[in-house]
């Protein structure tokens, strides 16, 4: 078992609503007194929701930090990095320290055969790809790396989309297949490091009702059909999971992890 509950700096990306709103929470549940949270997603707002919420649970124990930033630009991804990681102070306060990437999007409105706008595809890619990538190399220059460093988490949030081919889910796919072999080479690279690839499985959010508009209506069907099955997840409940997967700290590094393995749950796809 790993023992979550000490003082431990956190950075969930996506934190203002759906799925990462939910890590955010529950981690803050778990993680010790002392602690400090990072909270990002473009919306100011949602993620101060997220945070008054998250110290009505758990109170003052722990600093929870906004940090509205937009992750498909060069710019935002660098004020970040600042704002985070170069602000850390003295990291011999915390035992540990977990990054989240949980924020993203499906980029899906046309056919492959259709993808011909440049800057579209540079943002999708920056959020997609760029900023899980040098997000981890910023946590590293701050927390340093190596069997004396401190312990440290990285979690991924990836699909089944990374292994199955979907129409019109196109460049979705190929980011999360990207991001898992990525951080699998990450994992011999730096086998100290825990690194957590998590499937939530099929989650009631925004994110999975943009597939309604999928221009493939065979695609939106299934879709829709999946949303009426018992194995359709609320976001809490997806959560849930993850930290139980933290917790009981089994996984192999980069090795993906399904909700519904977790949750024993079963799921036809
Ligand atoms: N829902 C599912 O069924 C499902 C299935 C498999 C995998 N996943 C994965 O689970 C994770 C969470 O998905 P979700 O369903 O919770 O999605 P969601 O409800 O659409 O939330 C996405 C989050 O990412 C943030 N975000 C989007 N664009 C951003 C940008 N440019 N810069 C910074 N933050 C940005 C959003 O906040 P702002 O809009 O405020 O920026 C929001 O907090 C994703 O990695 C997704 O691929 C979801």
């Amino acid at each position: 078992m790993a023992n979550l509950s000490v003082p431990t700096f956190c950075v969930v990306t996506g934190a203002s609503r759906g799925l990462g709103r939910e890590i955010a929470t529950q981690l803050a549940k778990k993680i010790g007194p002392g602690s400090s949270l990072y909270l990002l997603a473009r919306n100011k707002d949602k993620l101060e929701e997220t945070a008054l919420a998250i110290k009505k649970d758990v109170g003052n124990t722990l600093q929870v930090n906004c940090v509205p930033s937009d992750l498909s630009s060069e710019e935002g991804i660098a004020q970040l990095r600042k704002d985070i990681f170069e602000n850390v102070g003295d990291i011999s306060r915390f035992s540990h320290a977990i990054i989240v990437h949980n924020a993203a999007t499906v980029g899906m409105s046309k056919f492959a055969r259709e993808l011909d706008d440049v800057n579209f595809l540079q943002q999708f890619l920056l959020l997609n790809i760029t900023a899980p990538i040098v997000l981890t190399s910023s946590f590293f220059s701050c927390f340093g790396h190596g069997k004396d460093s401190i312990r440290k988490t990285v979690i991924q949030v990836t699909s089944d989309n990374a292994t199955t081919p979907y129409q019109t889910m196109h460049i979705y796919c190929m980011a999360k297949a990207g991001r898992d072999m990525f951080f699998k080479v990450m994992a011999l690279e730096e086998p100290e490091v825990r690194i957590l690839s998590y499937d939530p499985g099929a989650v009631d959010t925004d994110m999975f009702r943009d597939t309604y508009g999928s221009p493939d209506p065979e695609f939106q069907a299934s879709m829709k059909n999946i949303a009426k099955e018992s194995y359709f997840l609320k976001a809490e409940q997806s959560a849930e999971a993850l930290v139980k997967a933290l917790e009981e700290d089994k996984y192999a590094n980069a090795e993906v992890i399904r909700s519904y393995d977790v949750l024993g749950i079963k799921a036809d796809f």
